[in-house]
């Protein structure tokens, strides 16, 4: 397993360039499974959880080869099943379910487990499909899915979940009739793969509200499609600039897509400037405030960007409150940040961030995704040297993030734990 070694302490400062958004590509590529022409993508972010996709759908008998960014899918005989070993790897799999089920009317996907961050239910997935005429049985860990032919539905998420309106999207796109979805997601993700599935000749309407209808056509053609960039990363970024106290140009950076989290940190004293290349980023005065955080449903401030707020509020003046309202355990990274010196006090889905002068270096251990990153900014901020280890899962979502930070002065090196 790899590991990085961060050696604190140097304001960023330079232009860093945001990669295609994983978030958005994993269920434009398996929506590829909907079409029966090839497809290319591009501005497809090179990690691992794509290179998962790829496999994956390779297997389901969508033939997908990536070079340089770019994925050209090659549509096949499709097969039903898609296998625990990768499924077990990557919860976004279940996103095949819906685009099995419109194109082949079965599906068996392995029943993603729980992860780091919570229990994860796709209770959702399942009704919404139900209700257009699905039927699911639960053997040995795998979801089997049958229907005769999927029918548009009338859909009502009982949360707003991003998975599960993506899944009843691609599997509306090719049902007959029309399909309402009600409370549904409106992340920025959704709407780009709205978008590419209209390309592809859907017809999908309110993408980015919360109530999306779809008139199921019969088939869907091909095209060539551009994934929007990574809001996550690009906010990632953001913080870098500020726990750093540097200056950065976060280039492409989507600043409608960010709203929420740019608010904050314009509240907690970062200068945030929108120029034709992407956001320009450093704070404002020399000290960075306290501010309060919930996180929500799109257009809420994102549970992706709590860990690395939380970074940054462990060098703010006096306290933060940060509420973690979507996930049950997404506070693996305060555990860790305490190791370097952080003051946090946890209490159920709340955390209390008291600010302090400074960060030290220390070994620490990466749990998931975003807790990861949030360890790389505290270690970007620290005196001395961090080793941030297990760093696999922060290769699931960000592109040579240390390639990316050295160019713009930071002294990261991966090492071999
Ligand atoms: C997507 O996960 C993202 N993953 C997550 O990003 C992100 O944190 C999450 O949306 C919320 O924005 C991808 O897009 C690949 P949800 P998803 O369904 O779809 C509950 C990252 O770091 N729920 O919107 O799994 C669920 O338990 C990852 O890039 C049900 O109860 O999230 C959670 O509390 C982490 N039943 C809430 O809804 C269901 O059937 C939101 O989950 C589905 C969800």
């Amino acid at each position: 397993m790899d590991k990085l070694v961060i050696e604190g302490g140097v304001p960023l400062t330079g232009v860093i360039p945001v990669s295609g958004s994983k978030n958005a590509a994993l269920p434009i590529l398996f929506a590829s499974i909907l079409m029966d022409e090839p497809v290319t993508f591009t501005n497809v972010p090179d990690l691992r959880d794509i290179h998962t996709t790829i496999r994956l759908l390779t297997m389901l008998g969508c033939a997908c080869e990536f070079s340089n960014g770019t994925v050209v899918m090659t549509p096949g005989a499709l097969k039903p099943e898609a296998p625990y070993d990768l499924v077990r790897t990557m919860r976004a799999s279940v996103l095949c379910l819906g685009p099995l089920l419109a194109r082949l009317g079965e599906a068996t996907v392995a029943l993603p487990g729980g992860c780091a961050i919570g229990a994860r239910p796709v209770d959702q997935h399942l009704k919404g499909l139900e209700k257009m005429g699905a039927s699911f049985d639960l053997n040995a860990g795998n979801i089997i899915g049958r229907c005769r032919r999927l029918t548009g539905a009338h859909i009502s998420f009982d949360m707003p979940t991003v998975g599960g309106t993506e899944n009843l999207l691609m599997a509306a796109a090719l049902a007959d009739g029309e399909t309402i979805l009600e409370n549904a997601a409106r992340e920025p993700e959704i709407v780009d793969l709205a978008n590419f599935l209209n390309a592809c000749g859907a017809r999908i309407s309110g993408q980015g509200t919360s109530c999306i209808r779809i008139q199921g056509v019969s088939r869907l053609g091909g095209t060539t499609y551009a994934i929007m960039p990574d809001r996550i990363e690009a906010g990632t970024f953001l913080v870098a600039a500020g726990i750093t106290d540097g200056e950065l140009l976060v280039k492409d950076c989507p600043w409608d897509a960010l709203e929420a989290v740019i608010r904050k940190l314009q509240s907690m004293g970062m200068h945030l400037e929108r120029t034709p290349e992407g956001v320009l980023a450093r704070r404002a005065g020399r000290t960075l405030n306290a501010v309060d955080i919930q996180t929500r449903p799109y257009p809420g401030f994102p549970t992706d960007m709590q860990a690395q707020i939380m970074a940054l509020m462990c060098l703010a003046e006096d306290t933060s409150m940060v509420e973690e309202s979507i996930f049950e355990n997404r506070f693996m990274h305060v555990s860790e940040l305490m190791r370097m010196g952080a003051n946090i006090k946890l209490s159920g889905r709340s955390a209390m961030v008291h600010g302090v002068r400074q960060l030290t270096g220390a070994p620490v251990m990466a749990s998931d995704l975003r807790a990861s990153a949030s360890l790389v900014l505290a270690g970007l901020a620290a005196r001395g040297t961090t080793h941030v280890r297990r760093i696999y899962h922060l290769d699931r979502g960000y592109e040579n993030i240390e390639h990316k930070l050295n160019a713009v002065g930071a002294r990261i090196r991966r090492e071999q734990e």
